[in-house]
């Protein structure tokens, strides 16, 4: 009777799990700040991307670890950059998976900033340009998704502009739209090598204490043309996401980030919390406060677990 009234379901189909790419073939080694996930190369993610499609989960999200850093992340648009690459191979070996890619500069900037910096300050509007040329690198190489982590106001907008004028009107837009500062990406900034060499990223990201700038972030970017719209860290916004949900028509997805993951992995490993049952009662809440799309690390485990 419990399972025929339950309100809130879950299913593997709902999950985005994310994947981290590094250069080369062959290689896979654990994430230290990750544990249970693994930096892949390109042909390693595509072997990867045929169990997650296998374990009926929804689809992936790439990001990079390039070969090499520069001040503009020029390896974040090359052709074949890491994250280009592991899009064509995933798309080659398990065409039916959702391809997502996230498309931001920190991880390719060698001052580790989301945007073009003059002295220590991210500049806005020269950074659009630059975020345009990565989303459209991954169209060409098959994402089917762009997703935005930057923060840069009118990045949306340009965006769809460069998709719509080289022909990749069917790629779609999946907008962090409110993304707060939050010291919820350690173990993340960690993973990705990312962390600002100055400074933070109060910035452009989010203020954890407003709900009201979500909102206008989140019209902002449906305006500028966003298909889904993200709320992210979860756990300690889920009044956003219910706020999120119940202000666009949209699908709203909620990313449920590293630390969140980490916190768990390691309560977990002391034998503090029942893992499988506390994650997916984590899931659950977030589904419940509105997202129809969660992004996690704990993706596979769930499906696994609920099969
Ligand atoms: C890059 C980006 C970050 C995350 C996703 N994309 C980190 C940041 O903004 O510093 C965090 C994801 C996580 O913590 O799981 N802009
Ligand atoms: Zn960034």
């Amino acid at each position: 009777m419990r399972s025929l009234v339950r309100e809130t379901r879950l299913v593997p189909e709902q999950l985005v799990y994310p994947l981290f790419i590094a250069p080369g073939t062959g290689y896979r080694r654990e994430i230290p700040s990750l544990a249970g996930c693994f930096h892949l190369s390109a042909d390693e993610a595509a072997r990867e991307a045929a169990e997650v499609a296998a374990l009926g989960i929804g689809g992936v999200i790439l990001f990079g670890l390039p070969k090499g850093k520069d001040p503009v992340g020029s390896e974040g648009y090359a052709e074949n950059g890491v994250v280009q690459e592991a899009t064509r191979a995933i798309r080659a070996a398990t065409p039916d998976l959702l391809v997502m890619t996230d498309v931001c500069l920190c991880e390719y900037t060698s001052h580790g900033h989301c945007g073009v910096v003059d002295g220590e300050e991210i500049l806005n509007d020269p950074t659009l340009d630059l975020l345009a040329r990565m989303a459209l690198s991954h169209a060409r190489a098959g994402a089917q998704v762009v997703a935005p982590s930057d923060m840069m106001d009118g990045r949306v907008g340009a965006i769809r502009a460069a998709l719509d004028g080289a022909g990749f009107q069917d790629v779609a837009i999946l907008s962090y739209a409110a993304k707060y500062a939050s010291a919820y990406y350690g173990p993340f900034r960690e993973a990705a090598d990312s962390t600002p060499q100055f400074g933070d990223r109060r910035s452009h990201q989010m203020d954890p204490a407003n709900v009201r700038e979500a909102l206008k972030e989140v019209r902002i970017d449906v305006a500028e043309g966003a298909d889904m719209v993200m709320v992210k860290p979860a756990l300690a916004y889920l009044d956003v996401i219910r706020a999120v949900r119940e202000s666009v028509d949209l699908p709203v997805a909620a990313y449920n980030v590293s630390g969140e993951y980490a916190m768990i992995k390691a309560a977990a490993a002391k034998g503090w919390v029942d893992e499988k049952r506390i994650v997916i009662e984590t899931l659950t809440s977030i589904r419940r406060a509105g997202a129809d799309v969660i992004l996690t690390y704990h993706a596979k485990d769930f499906a696994r677990w609920t099969a």
